[in-house]
């Protein structure tokens, strides 16, 4: 089997972005299979079912890398953390997504992630703008977007949560390159 998505490893000062493999399957589900994590995300379901990372996995390395795909998200040294991924939304234009398991929290690792990887998506990817959205109750996922260059639209949409079992409402935001 593939690992995910051809797309370049990305390295900031203690982070690498890189593909995802088969292998991060073990400690994707037991960081992922996190409340907290989840009733965060539109698409992550609580509980996070037996076989749903390798089928995300599976998924993602047969997608079109032109329109989307993920990275995991590495610390130098402690390892697997998260995952990273750029989706096309309703629009078709590209909305990036993240989660971190929770021990990783709090130390500006996702605000580097992001940074690195808008960086790529503007000079390597080839995108002009990228969207993102995050559930008002959310405010550390906001600050995640406004550090990496992310403005408000002014657009609050309500957007179905798997966990949440309802609709949010999500407050839109804009990257342009
Ligand atoms: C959101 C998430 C990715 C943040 O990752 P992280 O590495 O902890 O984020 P960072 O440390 O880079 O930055 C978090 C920022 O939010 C701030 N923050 C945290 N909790 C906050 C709160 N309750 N209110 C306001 N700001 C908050 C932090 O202070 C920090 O900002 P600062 O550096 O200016 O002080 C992580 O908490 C997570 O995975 N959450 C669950 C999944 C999720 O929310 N995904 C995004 C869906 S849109």
């Amino acid at each position: 089997m593939a690992d995910a998505t051809p797309w370049p490893t990305l390295q900031t000062s203690r982070l690498a972005l890189r593909a995802l493999s088969f292998e991060d399957a073990p400690c994707l589900t037991r960081l992922v299979n996190d409340a907290e994590i989840a009733r965060m995300t539109t698409s992550i379901p609580h509980r996070f079912p037996d076989g749903a990372a390798e089928d995300f996995i599976e998924r993602m390395a047969n997608c079109d890398a032109r329109r989307e795909g993920v990275f995991a998200v590495e610390v130098r040294d402690r390892g697997f953390a998260g995952v990273l991924g750029f989706h096309p939304g309703i629009s078709g234009a590209p909305e990036i997504g993240y989660w971190l398991g929770r021990p990783y929290w709090g130390q500006g690792y996702m605000t580097e992630a992001v940074g690195a990887a808008m960086t790529w998506a503007g000079d390597g990817w080839g995108k002009r703008y990228v969207l993102s959205g995050h559930f008002t109750d959310n405010p550390a996922s906001g600050q995640v977007l406004i550090k990496t260059g992310f403005l408000y639209t002014g657009d609050v949409l309500p957007r179905y949560s798997a966990a949440r079992g309802q609709e949010a409402a999500t407050r839109m935001m804009v990257w342009l390159a």
